[in-house]
Order: structure tokens, then sequence, then C-alpha cells
């Protein structure tokens, strides 16, 4: 069972009233979202997202309408939905005043192409797990750099397919280094 052209149209024509929106179709299809698209995404005025249900849509209305296909993962959803709501939430925080200010995404996985470093929170000690020292001490220029070495590693461990993308210095591999065989 397929979306007929002619209701998907309509809907877009409405939407297209005040200005024309970049029409986004969320489909198994399309290039896999990432974090440099959704930075794209979140420059742009006004997107319209298109979801498909059941076998999905005719493609003569996708051609006409469609600006770029997007997918959110190399499986198969019942409809388009969830696709739409992911890209609205990973979107919308990356828009002016959604997030308290831009510390609290600019130092996030994939946003440099790292993973986020472990981060802790009180008590200090949990099950016998105690917080790095030096998260701790107050110093800042140490702890960012702290924190930079355990975004790589975190990276190395985790996504590898990322981390071979990374051109290290060789003051970060010794740091990286050192790091791994104190733990
Ligand atoms: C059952 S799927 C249709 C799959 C389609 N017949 C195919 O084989 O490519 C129904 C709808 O769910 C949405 N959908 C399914 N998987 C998706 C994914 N990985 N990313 C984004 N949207 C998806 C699309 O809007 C699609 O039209």
């Amino acid at each position: 069972m397929l979306m007929e052209c002619e209701p998907v149209f309509r809907c877009y024509q409405d939407a297209s009233k005040e200005s024309k929106p970049y029409v986004i179709y969320v489909s198994p299809k399309g290039n896999v979202l990432d974090q440099k698209k959704v930075k794209e995404l979140s420059k742009k005025d006004h997107v319209a997202i298109l979801c498909g249900h059941y076998e999905g849509i005719d493609s003569r209305v996708l051609d006409e309408i469609v600006d770029e296909e997007i997918s959110i993962g190399d499986y198969v959803l019942t409809g388009g939905e969830i696709a739409a709501v992911t890209i609205i939430d990973s979107v919308s925080r990356m828009i002016d005043g959604v997030l308290p200010n831009e510390d609290a995404y600019t130092n996030e996985s994939h946003m440099n192409g790292t993973l986020e470093a472990p981060q802790f929170t009180k008590p200090r000690v949990w099950h016998g797990r105690e917080v790095p020292e030096v998260l701790l001490n107050g110093n800042q220029a140490e702890i960012d750099e702290y924190n930079r070495t355990g975004s790589l590693i975190e990276t190395m461990e985790k996504r590898p397919d990322m981390f071979d993308k990374l051109e290290l210095s060789e003051e970060d591999w010794k740091k990286v280094l050192a790091r791994k065989r104190q733990n």
C-alpha cells in the first residue's frame, strides 16, 4: 500500500503558503543523519518534513517536491514520524535560545568528530568508584586538558571508525598513551 501523490502535494501547497519550505522526506534510502547535517539544517529558515507510512509514497510527488531524503539509520521503521521527531529534536537544540548557552552543546559527542569524555557528578565516591581528582581541583586548564584526552580515548575505544579520521598531534598521542598506561 502506497500513499498517493495528490494528498501529499496538497499538504505541501498548504505548508508553502507563506514561504517555500526546504522539504525533507524521511526515508531509509536517504543519507544517514549526522551532526554535520543537523548543523546545516539548523541554519534553514523553513523546513517541512514529509513522513511516509505503509510501503512509502508514490515517487512522482517525491520527485516534484522533495529537496533531500534523510534516513536515521540503516533499518526500517513503520512510519517516518519517529525519524521526523529525531530530526526536530537534534536540529532545534542547535538553534540559539533553545539551550541555555552554546557550551551546553559545543563540547558534546560528534560536535568535532570525537565523543565526549566520561562525565561525573556527585557523590565523589560511588560504589568505590572515585571521580578523578583532577576534575575536582578547580584548575580549569587542567580539567579541559584532562577531558580532551578523555574524549580522544573514549573515541578510540568506542568508535574506532571516527578515531581513524582524526589527525592527532604527537603531543596528543603522548597524552593518550600516558593516560592509557595509568588506567
Ligand atoms: C515501512 S517504511 C517504507 C520502506 C520502503 N518501502 C523501503 O523499502 O525503502 C515506511 C516509512 O517509514 C519511514 N522510514 C522507515 N525507515 C526509516 C529510516 N530508517 N529513516 C527515516 N525514515 C524511515 C519512511 O518515511 C517510509 O516511507
